[in-house]
């Protein structure tokens, strides 16, 4: 009895130092290097190398990690402004494509996957995995619901310059509206082209598209 009461007190303690208040480790420190290593060391060697540059950070990551994707408002604006400043338009300046094209890349959830099994091989359509996150077209029965419907996108907003622009941006930059959002950023990591964007745009904005039809 006295042993096991003893042996408790110990671990107690033991606990308890463990957990004392320690002024928390500051970004970048060495157990954040550690699990850095470890996470880069997890990747298949046979993935493209080009690949690998995608896990080194852009301020607008570090900072969203700094801040588990909540950052207060002030610093929010400001990585919105960077990003806004990253979106590159068509050469043809034309921001509304075709949406029957739109409408393939949209539903498009392969290409460019580095592999735990197989990877995608090169040159394999990238899409943007829209439905992943929203709803679009009706007859489109399997979606995420992480981002917000888009169905009637158009048909609600209307397609005037200003709200085409909008589409394009948030597609090309997410974060140039939302920092931190969940969102990919499209344009800014050449995952679309700026062409490839303007016929996800239709697809969101022309009437005749399945988007703003019942
Ligand atoms: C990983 C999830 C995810 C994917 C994939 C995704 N989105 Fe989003 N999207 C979101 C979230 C979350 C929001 C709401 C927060 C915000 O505005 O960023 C959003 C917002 C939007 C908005 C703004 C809606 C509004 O009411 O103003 C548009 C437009 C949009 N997404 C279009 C797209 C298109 C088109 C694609 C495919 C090319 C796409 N999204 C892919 C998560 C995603």
């Amino acid at each position: 009895m006295k042993l096991k009461f003893a042996l408790l007190t110990a671990l107690t303690v033991a606990t308890a130092s463990a957990f004392a208040e320690k002024a928390p480790e500051p970004p970048g420190g060495k157990h954040a290097q550690a699990a850095e290593q470890l996470f880069r060391a997890s990747f298949r060697a046979d993935n493209p190398k080009y690949w690998m540059t995608r896990l080194d950070q852009d301020e607008t990551m570090k900072t969203c990690g700094l801040y588990r994707d909540n950052p207060p408002r002030k610093i929010g604006a400001a990585l919105e402004k960077q990003n806004r400043a990253t979106i590159r338009y068509p050469v043809d300046g034309k921001l509304m494509g075709d949406w029957r094209e739109g409408e393939k890349l949209a539903a498009v959830g392969t290409g460019g996957h580095i592999g735990f099994i197989q990877p995608d091989p090169p040159g394999r359509t990238r899409g943007g995995n829209c439905y992943a996150c929203h709803e679009l077209a009706k007859k489109e029965l399997a979606y995420g619901t992480i981002g917000p419907s888009l169905h009637h996108f158009g048909k609600i907003r209307g397609n005037s310059d200003e709200i085409v622009k909008y589409a394009y941006d948030k597609i090309y930059n997410s974060n140039a509206f939302t920092a931190c959002t969940n969102m990919p950023r499209f344009g800014l990591h050449s995952w679309l082209t700026p062409e490839q964007i303007t016929h996800i745009v239709a697809f969101l904005m022309d009437p005749a598209s399945p988007v703003n039809q019942d």
